[in-house]
């Protein structure tokens, strides 16, 4: 028996959408038949080759500015006449290498912004379009920083316990007409971690090791011995958006791999 998500027709918004896990949810929506409006900075061979496939449209923005979310919600409401699905993936992560005392208040900002104030408001130039629509979600990605606070990401780690903890809020406020739901993952096989100028990059370079070892030992915490991939992220995402989760409202999901050891 296949499980039907029944997805097609709905309009799904993507923030972050052109590499990573962003990518990934937007590839896993446009396969379950959604219409998908994808923003971020560039579109990209992937992204473009979803374009022309059919079902997705790229819509080229900085979140991280005051008017990039609404103007990325204002393309979905144009094309397509408003919003099913919102998913809230647009984050980024400085590795703060040399202690609280040195992060500058720009630095501050530049992580509260892209993770934090960006999902705000995005959701609230979204939400008038997905109130009359029935089975409207919001799902956001945090991260398991969010309750696993480390110095090294001290300022991400921040913002993304804010983000949870703002979802939470709007899973009362919006009660039964919009579902909000917060994923936190921990290391993910994108570019955040393995990227030129990723986290392991960043982290061996100031501790002259070899970003190999640096992801070897992140993997070695896990349960698993392995990072979580982007796909088995987008997984939950279909899932959550489904009506098959239609009374999972406020809850929040790891996804980790068992790094997190505590209930
Ligand atoms: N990877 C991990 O280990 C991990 C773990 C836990 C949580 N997360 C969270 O998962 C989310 C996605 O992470 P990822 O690993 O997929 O990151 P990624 O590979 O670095 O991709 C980030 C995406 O966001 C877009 N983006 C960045 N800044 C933007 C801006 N100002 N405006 C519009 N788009 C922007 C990028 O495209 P452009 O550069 O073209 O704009 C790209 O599509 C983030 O919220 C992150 O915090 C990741």
């Amino acid at each position: 028996m296949t499980l039907d998500l029944a997805l097609e027709g709905r309009v799904a918004v993507v923030t972050g959408a052109s590499k990573g896990i962003g990518l990934a949810i937007t590839r896993a929506l446009a396969a379950q038949g959604a219409s998908v409006v994808a923003g971020a900075r560039h579109s990209g061979d992937d992204l473009d080759a979803l374009r022309d496939e059919g079902r997705v449209h790229p819509v080229a923005v900085d979140l991280s500015t005051p008017d990039g979310p609404s103007e990325l919600i204002a393309a979905a409401t144009e094309l397509h006449g408003g919003v099913d699905i919102l998913v809230n993936n647009v984050g980024g992560v400085r590795p703060r290498l040399s202690g609280f005392a040195a992060i500058t208040d720009d630095e501050w900002a530049w992580a509260l912004n892209i993770n934090f104030l960006a999902a705000v408001r995005t959701m609230r130039a979204a939400i008038p379009a997905m109130a009359e629509r029935t089975g409207a979600s919001i799902t956001t990605i945090s991260s398991v920083n969010a309750f696993l606070p480390d110095p090294g990401v001290i300022d991400y780690g921040a913002a993304k316990g804010a983000l949870t903890n703002l979802c939470k809020s709007l899973s009362k406020e919006l009660g039964p007409s919009i579902r909000v739901n917060t994923i936190s993952p921990g290391p993910v096989q994108t570019d955040l971690w393995l990227g030129d100028a990723g986290v392991a990059a960043t982290v061996g370079t100031a501790n002259g090791i070899d970003p190999g070892e640096v992801v070897r030992q992140q993997q070695a915490a896990a349960a698993t011995g392995r990072f979580t991939r982007a796909e088995e992220i987008a997984d939950l995402v279909i899932f959550l958006a489904s009506d098959r989760a239609g009374n999972i409202t406020g809850s929040d999901f790891v996804i980790d791999g068992g790094l997190v050891t505590t209930l």
